[in-house]
């Protein structure tokens, strides 16, 4: 794992995007694998700029988000697609129709699990995938448990990311309780990852990652040591306090 430290927030976001934004030079028809939270949107910030200012073309770029909280669609300001329109997709020339997030309304949430991961598959896989982590040290939704999911699955949020999560909502009962991620699995199947974190609240589940040298399910971030390409990017915040 590599670790880059930067001076603060907007350093680590600048960082980032200056990687994806090589990466989407190189592969004009690269498929991203994006997250939301508070943490990226600096990022996609700066990739917005980026695109007003060079030549980046993202009309053959795809993308899959990591998650989408059931019960929520689209029009919910509330759900993940809904912040990827606004925080990112709304501001580029990317073609929506190539960009993917679970569906939280789906008739059928097992199903639409697997067409998730099948899609995926169909194409090609992710290239570079964006991650941030939970303070407990969740990676997507994956919550640490006894067991893990290899593939997508539907998830009950532990009582800790749900009052993690409850300030993107008015009260705590809108809050909702389970959510559909990709799994470990098709997480690391992506080839190269960049792990964010910032701020101090990330500063303890940083050093229990950075210091782990097994893997355990009850630490689902800790999986990353087994990916052979992973950056983590942190401010100092994250890793001095
Ligand atoms: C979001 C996601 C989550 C967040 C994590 C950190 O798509 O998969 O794992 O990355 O909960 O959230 P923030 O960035 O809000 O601290």
């Amino acid at each position: 794992m590599k670790l880059i430290v930067e001076k603060d927030y907007e350093e680590m976001s600048k960082k980032a995007a200056g990687i994806l934004v090589e990466e989407i030079k190189n592969n004009p028809s690269i498929t991203l694998g994006l997250a939301t939270g508070s943490t990226p949107v600096g990022m996609y910030k700066e990739i917005i700029k980026r695109y007003k200012k060079e030549e980046l073309d993202f009309s053959n770029v795809k993308s899959v988000n990591l998650d989408e909280y059931v019960g929520l669609d689209g029009s919910s300001p509330s759900s993940y697609r809904y912040f990827m329109n606004e925080n990112l997709f709304d501001h580029i020339n990317i073609d929506k129709a190539n960009t993917h997030v679970p569906d939280g309304k789906a008739d059928d949430l097992e199903v639409s699990t697997k067409k998730y991961d099948k899609l995926i598959d169909d194409i090609g896989g992710v290239d570079i995938q964006i991650l941030g982590i939970g303070t407990n040290g969740h990676i997507a939704f994956n919550e640490p448990a006894g067991e893990l999911s290899v593939g997508t699955s539907v998830v009950d949020l532990t009582e800790n990311t749900i009052s993690d999560n409850a300030r993107f909502f008015d009260t705590m009962d809108e809050v909702p309780k389970t959510a559909i991620t990709m799994g470990i699995g098709s997480i690391l199947k992506a080839k190269k990852i960049i792990l964010l974190a910032s701020g101090e609240n990330k500063k303890e589940i940083i050093k229990r990652l950075l210091e782990s040298d097994t893997v355990s399910t009850e630490l689902p971030a800790s999986f990353l040591l087994l990916h052979p390409d992973v950056t983590v990017i942190v401010d100092e915040a994250a890793y001095k306090g």
